[in-house]
């Protein structure tokens, strides 16, 4: 039997457990997801009609990036106004009602909450630009440059300096992201009453929590200093961690806590372990932090490995983790790691069984490639759009898009799609359930401590007990077979296709197993 490597690895979780440590949460890209008036931009009707599909996959809460009204120049991330919908998407009778149908199948409903920053054509900037005596001047972050230079070295996160000037008022403007995304001041009471508004607007409406948009950033240094060296010129976003951002939270999550059940994960993009662990606070900030670390991980067994014991080790026990391996942001697991079936399906495994609440990206229970778009029909500043194309519901062209569609489809897209997958037994989509469905039933997995175990080079091993359950979850990243122990035990769930009930000791390349042990056969007569 194995040596268990890492006995300190995190506790089973107690008996009362809130509900966002048990859920599988799905993120919903509305522009991509479903079309529910044909105009060839997906929307709320869209996803209202898709609850039926989300039920039956077994997610138990959907997060959907920003349905605010805005002039998309960073497709929805840009908010010209936080309480109020895009007439793409639909209005808020639509938010009503998808919510309420949403709740009644027991799918919880969070919102993107974009904090750090508006568009520049929210009515906030407008006048805020106006003059230098303007209401709102000071919602925004202005200041003086230096000898017509920007007022610091920062860089934006789509290129250039993160600093705008401003003709009219002879100043310069802070954006960590476009000029048309201008950084909010959260040192001003009114902006954090406005915001925090905003937050009450939505919970007051039934909305379950948010998924906050780059809260990291929201704390600034009143001096702004210069970036120091040895972080390069690598855009501020990626390093901003400012002390006074940790109070800002606490403000927020305050105002959450005013309402029973609700939750709040913030983006973190710090890709720091350690550094992410601060925003969860005293349990008084953020109840869950994204780790990307997870998305820069290769296909290989020592980057995961470390990884787990990193996360492990930097969250103890009472910070609950987070897992993703696909978002709107990043190349999809499925291309980054080189295209395979095989190893989508192995790293499905491994994604919905680790410790912690795992984030899956609309697409991916169908094993969705990024779609290749020219750099010349690129419509998002980042490059982003291969991982955003649509979702394809139907085997036929135009897969359930008859007004159109705003990015081109996946590759094999009919092969791929809801109907073509709902249909065949052992597909992508199906190994999705599978493991939802054997997730949850099982406290081990939902709950449970994680121990590593020690395993032959090129395979992750692990196991997962809370109380009497326990399972072990065998990852074989190798490409070629090896033998990883537990003949005999019962194969819960297999990454590859086909009838397997009782284990081999075997893995095959890229193929990944949860196993439980054997039942004892009842002694006959
Ligand atoms: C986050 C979002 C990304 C957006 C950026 C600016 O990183 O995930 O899509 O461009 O923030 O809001």
């Amino acid at each position: 039997m194995p040596e268990a490597l890492d006995a300190h690895l995190a506790a089973a979780t107690s008996a009362e457990t809130p509900w966002w440590r048990r859920a599988v949460f799905y993120q919903v890209y509305p522009r991509s997801f479903r079309d529910g008036n044909a105009d060839g931009v997906g929307d709320l009707a869209g996803i209202t009609s898709s609850l039926g599909y989300l039920e039956q996959l077994g997610i138990d809460a959907i997060w959907l990036s920003p349905i605010y009204p805005s002039p998309m120049r960073d497709f929805g991330y840009d908010v010209t106004d936080h309480c109020a919908v895009d007439p793409v998407f639909g209005g808020l009778a639509d938010v009503d009602l998808l919510v309420d149908r949403a709740h009644a199948s027991g799918i919880r409903v969070l919102l993107d909450w974009v904090p750090n920053h508006t568009s520049d054509l929210h009515p906030w900037f407008v006048e805020s630009r106006r003059s230098r005596d303007a209401r709102t001047r000071d919602w925004y972050v202005w200041r003086d440059g230096r000898d017509g230079a920007p007022p610091n070295n920062w860089r934006a996160a789509f290129g250039g300096p993160a600093w705008t000037w401003d003709e009219k008022t002879a100043q310069w403007y802070l954006h960590l992201f476009l000029p048309e995304q201008p950084d909010l001041n959260w040192d001003n009471p009114e902006v954090r009453a406005a915001m925090t508004g905003t937050l009450r607007f939505w919970l007051d409406r039934g909305i379950d929590g948010f998924r906050i948009d780059v809260v990291h950033c929201i704390g600034k240094d009143p001096l702004l200093p210069d970036q120091p060296p040895e972080f390069g010129d690598v855009d501020r976003a990626g390093v901003h961690d400012h002390p006074g951002t940790h109070e800002l939270i606490r403000e927020i999550r305050s105002v959450v806590d005013e309402y029973d059940d609700r939750v709040i994960v913030g983006e973190v993009n710090l890709r720091d372990t350690i550094r992410i662990a601060a925003y969860y606070g005293a349990g008084d900030e953020l109840h869950l932090a994204f780790n990307f670390l997870s998305l820069d991980a290769r296909w290989d067994e020592r980057d995961w490995r470390a990884l787990v014991r990193t996360v492990g080790e930097g969250l103890g026990d009472s910070a609950w983790p987070t897992w993703v391996l696909s978002n709107h942001d990043t190349p999809r697991h499925r291309t980054r790691y080189g295209g395979s079936e095989r190893r989508a399906r192995a790293a499905a495994v491994l994604l919905l069984s680790l410790r912690g609440s795992p984030f899956v990206y609309a697409g991916e229970e169908l094993g969705m490639d990024d779609a290749a778009v020219a750099i010349a029909d690129r419509l998002d500043p980042g490059g982003r759009d291969g991982c955003r194309a649509p979702i394809p519901w139907t085997s036929e062209r135009p897969h359930g898009w008859p007004g159109g569609h705003w990015l081109p489809f996946p590759p094999e897209a009919g092969a791929r799609s809801v109907e073509a997958q709902l249909a065949e037994e052992g597909s992508m989509l199906d190994l999705y359930r599978c493991i939802l469905a054997n997730r949850r039933g099982s406290p081990a997995l939902r709950d449970g401590s994680l121990v590593l175990l020690d395993a032959p080079p090129g395979v992750l091993l692990f196991e997962r007990a809370y109380e009497e359950d326990r399972r072990v979850v065998a990852v074989c990243f190798a490409d070629e077979p090896r033998a990883v122990g537990y003949d005999g035990w019962e194969v819960d769930i297999a990454s590859t296709p086909g009838p397997r009930r009782r284990f081999n000791g075997k893995l095959a390349p890229d193929e990944a197993v949860i196993l439980s042990r054997p039942r004892r056969r009842r002694p006959r007569g």
